[in-house]
């Protein structure tokens, strides 16, 4: 594969390969399952003759992964999923190795990121990799002719296993895609303690403030807003939940946390985390109510969660303030902060460095062996969205246990029976 323009440009920059490199390397180090897999497929050699197109959060993590899969024989193409979550430095030493061609780059404009993604499909790829959808998404747009060339795809993130959903609701998805979301072994730690420690962290080093003593609204009490909901009050924070789901509410509520609708945490919050998914959680009519100084951050996956066009709309004046900060001035002088752009702030702020690694090996794990069914037993798989199999999950859970050096204890062939039987009562 050739090299692409735009790693062309970040290869010449001075060190960026080598930055790069070892940003790779000490990911790689603390990522046991992912060096587990990766000296199979080595050995193996799965992937041979097969290219993969990726669009993910380019990073060090993420790197790991990739070279995992050229490792066991493909070719990738990959690009960023956020405009502004890509390292240029790992996209430039992913680029330096021959059977990658990354055309990731931090900060570019719309028109730059879609390019980046046709640049990936223009390589035709066998599997997509995607972390929203985009990619997947603009192959069904402005590339049918290529689908039935492809053998499935696997999806990172929540939004973009419920867009997949609603294509394949509408009948409008025309392959098969793992939602690797789904699986215990991602949701219950990435979105989890994932979202959970990274948003805080992010949010700590681009404000340099502290969590004690302030008072924490979350929007959304899922999957990731309990995550962030439990380091934030672990951080002394006080926590106000808003939800829309009567459940998640209760569930909040006996975490002991204040549950409130956004029309009146508004006026109480010092720092305010949206991470539903959805779009207009926080709109002009709640920032009305907010206090001078608030800091507004999302962590959900698109950055629409805070409207941010609606912000401007009522603002006299808009100025960085700190790397990472915008500073929106209301009209009677109070300011509110809302930092990296509104985008994903455990990944896109000028700091952020994403999820813990840890936590990113159980989910590139799950990819890995995901990519690897589909090549090995894709046929078995239609169109639409499918749960990753119930023993490509343990398999990976085993892996970690094993590296954590954890035993558990197995079922006994009467446990077994006992199960499966209905006929034990009373
Ligand atoms: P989830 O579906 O488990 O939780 C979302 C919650 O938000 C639900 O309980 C829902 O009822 C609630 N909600 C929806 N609209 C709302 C509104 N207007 N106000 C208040 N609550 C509302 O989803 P999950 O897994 O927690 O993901 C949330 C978002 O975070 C998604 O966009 C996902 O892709 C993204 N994500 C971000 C990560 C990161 O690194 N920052 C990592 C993983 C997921």
């Amino acid at each position: 594969m050739t090299a692409s323009p735009i790693s062309d440009r970040l290869s010449d920059v001075e060190g960026q390969v080598e930055d790069g490199r070892s940003k790779i390397d000490w990911a790689f180090e603390h990522m046991p399952i992912v060096q587990s897999l990766r000296a199979d497929f080595e050995a193996d050699q799965p992937f041979d003759g097969y290219t993969i197109g990726m669009a993910l959060h380019v990073e060090a993590k993420t790197a790991a992964l990739v070279e995992a899969l050229a490792a066991g024989g493909a070719e990738i193409a990959i690009t960023g999923c956020n405009p502004l979550s890509t390292h240029d430095d790992v996209s430039a030493a992913l680029d330096d190795h021959d059977a990658i061609t990354s055309y990731a780059e931090h900060g570019v404009d719309e028109a730059g990121y879609y390019d980046a993604i046709e640049a990936v499909i223009a390589q035709e790829p066998d599997v997509t990799v995607d972390d929203g959808g985009d990619l997947v998404f603009r192959i069904h747009q402005e590339h049918p002719d290529l689908i039935d060339s492809i053998i499935g795809g696997s999806e990172e993130t929540t939004t973009g296993v419920h867009r997949l959903r609603s294509m394949d609701a509408d009948g409008a998805l025309e392959y098969p895609v793992f939602a690797v979301n789904d699986t215990p072994m991602k949701r219950l730690f990435d979105n989890v303690h994932g979202t959970g420690e990274a948003s805080l962290s992010s949010i700590a080093m681009t404000t340099n403030l502290s969590w004690a003593g302030k008072t924490v609204v979350v929007a959304g009490y899922g999957q990731c807003g309990r995550g962030v909901a439990k380091k934030a009050a672990g951080q002394n924070a006080s926590v106000v939940v808003t939800e829309i789901d009567p459940r998640q509410a209760l569930e909040a509520h006996m975490e002991g946390y204040e549950v409130l609708p956004m029309a009146e945490a508004s006026a109480k919050g010092d720092v305010f985390i949206t991470v539903t998914g959805n779009r207009d959680v926080i709109t002009p009519d709640h920032v009305e109510q907010m206090q001078d100084g608030a800091i507004l951050a999302n962590a959900g996956h698109f950055d629409i969660e805070i409207d941010l066009e609606g912000l401007s709309e009522v603002a006299v004046g808009e100025t960085e303030v700190r790397d990472g900060i915008r500073e929106y001035t209301l009209e009677d002088g109070r300011r509110i902060n809302v930092l990296a752009e509104g985008r994903l702030v455990n990944l896109a702020s000028p700091v952020s460095l994403g999820h813990p690694v840890e936590v990113m090996d159980q989910s590139f794990g799950i990819q890995a062996v995901s990519v690897r069914e589909l090549v090995t037993n894709g046929e078995a798989y239609g169109a639409g969205v499918h749960e990753v199999p119930d023993e490509l999950d343990r398999e990976v859970a085993e892996i970690k246990l094993r590296a954590e050096g954890i035993e558990i204890d197995e079922l006994t062939d009467i446990q077994r029976e006992y199960l499966a039987s209905w006929e034990h009562g009373t």
